[in-house]
């Protein structure tokens, strides 16, 4: 059947400090077990960028759910895929801080799989590709928030 994956931003509607963001993920991480979501969550000063994957209806009712949690606004899909395996397959909820500017970076390029690049089994799109050198270079130097 594959996998659906989506990829979003969004401006969080207050300031989240690490207090807020412990607690949205501990919440995130209990539920995407049970439904055997996966993903990662990169947050900036007032900025998401969150990828999720699983089954297709399972995805469908979370990103429904997120859009409608006032603590953020302005969600925007920059990716919305079936693929044949999972990218973020050991993380229930796998998160980092990241700086606005490499916000706006992931924000501002290219997701559109018609310029996508060959990676493995798979072609993935420009933004992914950032997206996924962050994501190694937060596992290199490990903040409190990251683990799954
Ligand atoms: C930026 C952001 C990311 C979120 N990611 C997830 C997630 O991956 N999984 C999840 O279950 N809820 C996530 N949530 C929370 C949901 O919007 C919602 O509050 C939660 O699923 C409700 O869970 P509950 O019914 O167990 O209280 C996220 C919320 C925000 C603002």
């Amino acid at each position: 059947m594959g996998i659906r994956q989506i990829v979003y931003c969004s401006q969080a509607s207050l300031d989240f400090n690490h207090l807020r963001l412990i607690a949205l993920l501990n919440c995130a991480r209990e539920n995407n077990r049970r439904n055997e979501i996966t993903g990662i969550l990169l947050h900036a000063p007032g900025r998401f960028v969150q990828c999720i994957e699983g089954e297709s209806e399972a995805i469908s009712q979370l990103y429904q759910q997120i859009g409608q949690d006032d603590r953020h606004r302005d969600l925007c899909v920059l990716q919305d895929l079936i693929l044949p395996r999972r990218f973020f397959a050991s993380w229930s909820m796998g998160c980092g801080e990241i700086s606005r500017s490499q916000y706006l970076e992931l924000e501002t390029a290219k997701w559109e799989q018609l310029v996508a690049v060959r990676h493995g089994d798979q072609w993935i799109s420009p933004g992914f590709v950032l997206m996924q050198a962050i994501w190694a270079r937060l596992q290199s130097r490990p903040q409190i928030p990251l683990a799954s």
